[in-house]
């Protein structure tokens, strides 16, 4: 590993806890019951889907090119964004969580989580309940998702130097759980904020999820990875700093009885902000 003034970097360290990332143990955490229970309004999912439905059917965000950065292996984030952009690009630093979107997209029996609850619940936000509308919404995604790239939050150039946004900057990004859950410390982060937000053209809209206060999570079993647990008031800072306006944030503390054990989050924010 290199080493800067005979230490370890802390990008690289983080980089380093990252490998043994588990994307089945990760979606089964987060991604099943009592995170994911569709049928109480408090559970964890359901509440981010409300808030990505609501960002995105407000009629300020909807063009071209919508990214997601640091996707994992998921692809609720952009259920709801999908119906308003022409092109969408998923993300992610470890090929382990990009062969498994990619699967969703070519082979979805093989994927490690059936995403159909999660396409319901969107289509019944969307006031979409027919039977095919499931179908039609996975369908569109498939169609719209143009890309599933390598992405780099601490680099300067997250995507590369030759990657597809349109060279004004994409319309819209989107981004959950990611710059936090890669970061050491307030300064690391609102550098990370700054470089996601070089891909994103001005009057363009940014869209985060995130955890407050919490200091590691389970990436699988035994891999701990060390988190930024930032509050509120430093987001808002951070986005300030950065050339963000924000529109909105909202807070959800987390239930008790959500707590799996896998992190120690206190909440869970929602934020919607536009670059100036
Ligand atoms: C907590 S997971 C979030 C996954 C997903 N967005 C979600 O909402 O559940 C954090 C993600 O950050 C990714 N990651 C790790 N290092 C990164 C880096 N330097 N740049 C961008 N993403 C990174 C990990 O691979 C992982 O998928």
């Amino acid at each position: 590993m290199a080493e800067i003034d005979g230490k370890t970097t802390a990008v690289e360290r983080m980089a380093a806890s990252y490998q043994g990332f588990d994307p089945v143990a990760y979606l089964q955490y987060n991604y099943t019951p009592p995170r994911a229970d569709f049928t109480r309004e408090d559970s964890i999912v359901p509440w981010k889907l409300r808030c990505l439905h609501r960002a995105f059917t407000e009629g300020d965000i909807g063009s071209e090119v919508l990214v997601d950065v640091g996707s994992g292996p998921t692809l609720y984030q952009v259920l709801s964004g999908c119906e308003v952009f022409g092109k969408v690009i998923l993300s992610d630093f470890l090929d382990v969580n990009r062969a498994e979107l990619k699967r969703w997209l070519q082979n979805p029996e093989e994927c490690s989580l059936d995403w159909t609850p999660f396409l319901q619940y969107v289509c019944k936000l969307e006031g979409r309940v027919g039977s095919s509308a499931v179908a039609e919404k996975a369908a569109r995604l498939r169609a719209v998702v143009s890309d599933v790239l390598p992405v780099d939050v601490h680099s300067p150039q997250p995507l590369g130097p030759d990657s597809p946004i349109p060279p004004a900057g994409a319309d819209c990004l989107v981004s959950c759980f990611c710059l936090e859950s890669v970061s050491f410390d307030l300064d690391q982060f609102t550098k990370a904020l700054a470089n996601i937000g070089s891909l994103l053209r001005s009057g363009g809209h940014i869209l985060l999820i995130g955890t407050l206060g919490m200091k590691y999570y389970m990436g699988g079993s035994g891999v701990k990875i060390d988190v930024f647990p930032i509050e509120a008031s430093e987001l808002c800072s951070s986005l300030k700093e950065n050339g963000f306006k924000l529109i909105r944030l909202e807070v959800h503390p987390m239930p008790e009885d959500q707590d799996v054990g896998t992190d120690d989050a206190d909440a869970v924010f929602f934020i919607k902000a536009k670059k100036k």
